[in-house]
């Protein structure tokens, strides 16, 4: 089918400014593809050299940019930036910010790790759907089952998103990734919250923003996904489950690469490691957990909301020597930044919405001055 003139060229455009860089022919190809329904890698690679020198630049065989604006990472979404902190509490800094129009403004080599739970439906924070879970209507927001007659709290399901939403995911997280390797200084550790069906995004898209993937860490917790039966046959089917009930949550580990050798890195920057429990003890890669205590919850309302026993286990681990600054880009209700108080790490969180900058203000002496954590 015949596609309307200019529309090759505004998928492209789109796409290159939502990466805030260069992307690949084929990242461009499957990208418009997408958007637009079938369309050849041909005519993709035909659009983009015709218009190389005009529109995009060649940055090497095969990956291109936006000629101009290609590193504007200009405010997408509205938000204004905000570069003086709304509040500081203990050596913890909060910002109500796009942490990508922040992160853009912040001097180079100036972070030392970044403990992060981003979101994922990519909708699910913006202003309807938050409107919608206020409310209890409607929205990409459900009410778990409840399996033992308790009361749960809504999760974002992350099974409405098509193909177009994971190709802006896998943008988001690869700006992310650039913005992340420029601000950290070099072996910065990023610890980033995920889940088993999105993991692989966020590993591969961040390492195309230029950040090094080494692994991950394994939240062992009982989360409400998977175990169901097929939907509307449950009777028919009572010995199926469509997806084994989850009972882990991954957390992807990334870090800006090393300079030279990790013992250099370890005494120039300071970074390029974990911190040990102990002489004996190193950090380990699985950590039992259980869902965030209802005490911390009525502190901090924020529908994603971690808890402190697993987040101070990573946060104090993120940094090798303990010395250094924290950043959560996604601060929610403040819940990484409460922990590296607790620890005495210096922290800086940014926050878009005003409701959480609000809650995040309140909560993190409470949530850093709880001493049982309720650790398993
Ligand atoms: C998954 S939640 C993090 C919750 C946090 N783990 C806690 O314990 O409170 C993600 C947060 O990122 C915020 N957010 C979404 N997009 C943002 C952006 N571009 N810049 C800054 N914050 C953003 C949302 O408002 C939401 O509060």
């Amino acid at each position: 089918m015949a596609k309307a003139p200019g529309s090759i060229r505004d998928s492209i455009c789109g796409y290159l400014q939502l990466i805030g860089g260069e992307a690949s022919l084929n990242e461009i190809s499957r990208a418009v593809r997408a958007r637009m329904g079938a369309t050849s890698p041909s005519s993709v690679r035909s659009y983009l050299n015709i218009n190389v020198g005009k529109t995009f630049e060649r940055t090497s065989r095969g990956r291109y940019k936006l000629k101009t604006n290609s590193n504007d990472f200009g405010d997408a979404n509205g938000h204004k930036l905000n570069l003086d902190p709304v509040a500081t509490i203990g050596k913890a800094k909060l910002y109500h910010s796009d942490c990508f129009e922040w992160l853009a403004a912040e001097p180079a080599s100036s972070i030392h790790a970044c403990v992060t739970d981003p979101p994922y439906g990519l909708v699910e924070y913006s202003e309807t759907e938050q409107q919608k879970l206020r409310t209890g209507k409607g929205g990409v927001w459900r009410i778990p089952p409840s399996f033992d007659g308790h009361q749960r709290a809504p999760l974002p399901r992350f099974t409405v998103l098509d193909d177009e939403d994971r190709i802006q995911l896998y943008a988001f997280f690869k700006r992310l990734g650039m913005l992340l390797n420029r601000v950290l200084v070099p072996g910065g550790n990023v610890v980033v919250a995920s889940n088993p069906l999105l993991a692989h995004i966020v590993g591969s898209a961040m390492t195309e923003g230029g950040l090094e993937l080494r692994g991950g860490i394994i939240r062992l917790v009982m989360t409400m996904r998977g175990g169901d039966r097929p939907k509307n046959a449950h009777k028919e089917f009572h010995d199926v489950s469509v997806m084994p009930r989850s009972m882990f949550e991954p957390w992807v580990i990334l870090r800006r690469p090393v300079e030279g050798r990790v013992q250099d890195n370890l005494r120039r920057h300071k970074t390029g490691g974990f911190r040990r429990l102990s002489a004996e003890r190193p950090f380990g890669d699985v950590i039992r957990s259980r869902p965030t205590p209802k005490l911390e919850r009525e502190i901090a309302a924020h529908p994603s909301l971690k808890p402190q026993a697993f987040l101070r286990q990573i946060v104090r681990a993120a940094l090798p020597l303990g010395e250094g600054t924290i950043l959560d880009p996604f601060a929610g209700s403040g819940s990484t930044l409460a922990a590296a108080n607790s620890i005495g790490y210096a922290s800086v969180g940014i926050e878009s919405d005003p409701k959480y900058i609000k809650v995040a203000t309140k909560a993190i002496a409470k949530l850093s001055a709880l001493r049982e954590v309720d650790p398993v």
